[in-house]
């Protein structure tokens, strides 16, 4: 596992510019930060680092500039929340390179925390120019990467400069690994996987990858549909990739011959319209109209899949079971979400969770608090469940 150094073998590192890669890709309403999550996850490296003396140099993207200063994509006003979330003082650069950059790391004392502009504002930053990772290493002494949900991106500030400067994964990008390998690495048997969201065709790698590591998959979510679909189910005009059912079946040959249970609904709740609170009933599958939609998964599967999660001694998800946005098509999603967290607070059930809708789900249900561990990267999460190797991870080992 510890194929990384980490901050346990940074001792002494008083007065030391320390570029810190960060996360802060949040999402943002009318200028306010409306989840700092991803804050929240580098305050322990941060106030670390800035605890032991060290220069602390925050480096981070937000949004896609595509290599010009965007206003709108400046981080300038987050840094007003990274300062409430770590409570200590964060002045901000106009620049994460040249003599704005500079200049702003001269001023800085032993234990101060500066926040760079966006290095997405360079073009060198997305097509991983050595000369800019250059120009950022020269602001440093050593590199921490923490940003795990930006690891699936081989840029300067997240692959580049890992070649340049001594380099050493952060408290976070440890947790995420750690977690990823219980939850999939090396995982206690038996382990179930839960895929949900409503398209086969933007998890074709990840349902491949799973059939061969995992005892059961659960599929829920409109990509089930595709699945009933390709065994030849009528599933009425719910959300279905027809074209894919040869790639379904696919999927379900190499389950079967890699002794993996796939977990199909059985009943669904069905409407006739995607709203909220729209009239709806409970049928089997088998016997969906032609003019019906499932939007969640019913009680009868709720009780299957919380059998498995029930067996299991391991559960990944990804994924919402339903439409869970709208009422009452949360109600699978949310039932299986609590089983699952009071498996894991009994001690018997290790589950990791992660991906965009995911973690609304588990918010939605309550229960992100009581997973063992929920990631907060969305397309890092899934390559790296699809057995990828993310450059921002192989960089520092
Ligand atoms: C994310 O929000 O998923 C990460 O910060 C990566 O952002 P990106 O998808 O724009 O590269
Ligand atoms: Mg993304």
């Amino acid at each position: 596992m510890t194929q990384f150094k980490t901050l346990d073998s940074l001792d002494d590192i008083a007065g030391k510019r320390v570029l810190v890669r960060v996360d802060l890709n949040v999402p943002v309403k009318d200028g306010q930060v409306t989840d700092t999550t991803r804050i929240e996850r580098v305050a322990p490296t941060i106030n670390e680092l800035s605890e032991k003396g060290a220069k602390v140099i925050l480096l981070a993207h937000f949004g896609r500039p595509k290599g010009k200063a965007v206003a709108s994509m400046s981080l300038e006003p987050i840094a007003q929340t990274v300062e409430e979330v770590l409570d200590h003082r964060v002045p901000f650069a106009s620049d994460c390179i040249g003599e704005a950059a500079a200049g702003a790391v001269a001023d800085m004392a032993d234990g101060d925390v500066l926040l760079l502009e966006n290095v997405r504002f360079h073009a060198g930053e997305e097509s991983n120019d050595p000369a800019f990772a250059k120009q950022l290493a020269e602001i440093g002494d050593l590199y921490v990467d923490d940003a795990f949900s930006a690891a699936h991106r081989a840029h300067a500030s997240t692959e580049g400069l890992a070649h340049l400067l001594p380099a050493y994964a952060g408290r976070t990008m440890q947790a995420e690994l750690e977690a990823l390998e219980k939850g999939l690495g090396n995982p206690a048997r038996p382990v179930v996987a839960i895929v949900g969201g409503a398209k086969v065709s933007t998890k074709l790698d990840l349902l491949m990858n799973l059939v061969s590591k995992v005892d059961a998959l659960v599929i829920g979510g409109g990509m089930a549909n595709t699945f009933l679909a390709a065994k030849g189910t009528d599933v009425g005009k719910s959300l279905c990739e027809h074209d894919l059912a040869p790639t379904a079946k696919q999927i379900m040959i190499e389950a079967a011959s890699n002794n993996c249970a796939i977990v199909l609904p059985v009943d669904g709740v069905v409407a006739k319209e995607f709203a909220a609170n729209a009239d709806n009933e409970t049928l089997d599958i088998g016997s969906i109209p032609a003019d019906g939609m499932i939007l969640d998964v019913g009680p009868k599967s709720v009780s299957a899949i919380n059998e498995w999660i029930g067996k299991a001694s391991t559960l990944v998800w990804n994924g919402p079971l339903g439409a869970f946005e709208i009422e009452p098509f949360d109600a699978a999603t949310v039932a299986a979400a609590k089983f699952a967290a009071s498996c894991t607070g009994e001690g018997v059930l290790t589950s990791v969770a992660g991906g965009g809708d995911t973690v609304a789900a588990l918010n939605h249900a309550g229960v992100a608090g009581d997973f063992s561990y929920v990631s907060t990267a969305g397309g890092a999460f899934l390559e790296w469940m699809e057995g990828k190797p993310l450059p921002g991870v192989e960089a520092l080992k």
